[in-house]
């Protein structure tokens, strides 16, 4: 049967079909927590928390120092697991998978005591044209292809040998090599001065372009109009 680009046939019947309508009902939320409570030890931090991200959307999360703003991120992460309610990306629900799907750009210094090659591929290989492009991307071409190492550079125990602008773009710079669909960023710019926070937010700009992001911030006012607010406060979350 012919069809026309909108889903209809010559005839103008509707042509949604089953298998249509089942992925549309699993692909309308690329990122879900639900009813998900959370603590460390006996200390809740997360209560009765949804939330409901669609595919491409940009979502900023803002709330006072110590409220769970990087603790929703790592149960997106699938780096913890909640005490209850669920947690789904991608269609995953196990943290191992939720893990392929995700690339998370962390607020403390994330490195690996590894090289710069080694702390953006994390070991998988990786083309080098992949890997630079990677690079410039996040800006760190031009400062790799000064060091006498270049990307053998060793980054030191913490990224110790870096400075945090450099290594929180080779967290971008391993984020664009993941190349995931969900990006989750925690204060990514917050401890950088105003240029290197510049020269990182353009990184962050390729990275998270067409790509579903959760980006936790303290400046809602550096995040451009594209961003749905929301508040983190006692332990739920609410539209900002
Ligand atoms: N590994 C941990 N063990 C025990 N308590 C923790 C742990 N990590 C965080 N907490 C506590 O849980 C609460 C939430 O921490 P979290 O790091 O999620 O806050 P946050 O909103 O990201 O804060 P900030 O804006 O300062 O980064 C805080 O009270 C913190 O002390
Ligand atoms: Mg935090």
């Amino acid at each position: 049967m012919e069809r026309d680009g909108m889903g209809q046939d010559k005839m103008g019947c509707s042509l949604v079909e089953k298998d249509t309508v089942e992925q549309d009902r699993t692909e309308r939320y690329e990122a879900r927590l639900e009813d998900v409570a959370f603590s460390y030890g006996g200390k809740q931090v997360l209560q009765n928390l949804s939330l409901m991200v669609r595919p491409g959307e940009h979502i900023g999360i803002v709330g006072g120092s110590g409220c769970g703003k990087s603790t929703l991120l790592k149960l997106l992460a699938g780096l913890y697991e909640p005490d209850s309610g669920s947690v789904e990306v991608m269609g995953q629900r196990t943290s191992g998978d939720i893990r392929k799907q995700v690339a998370l750009v962390m607020q403390q210094n994330a490195l690996f005591p590894l090289s710069i090659r080694d702390n953006i591929t994390c070991g998988h290989q990786v083309p080098e044209a992949t890997l630079w492009e990677a690079c410039r991307g996040a800006s760190l071409a031009d400062w790799i292809k000064g060091l006498p190492q270049g990307l053998d550079t060793h980054v030191g125990q913490r990224g110790g040998q870096v400075s945090g602008g450099q290594a929180q773009r080779i967290q971008i710079a391993r984020a664009l090599c993941k190349d995931a669909p969900v990006i989750l960023l925690d204060e990514p710019v917050s401890a950088l001065d105003r240029d290197t926070g510049l020269s990182v937010l353009a990184a962050l700009g390729r990275l998270t372009a067409g790509r579903t992001v959760v980006h936790v911030t303290h400046h809602p006012e550096a995040l451009d109009d594209g961003y749905a607010i929301y508040r983190l406060e006692g332990g739920r979350l609410l539209r900002g």
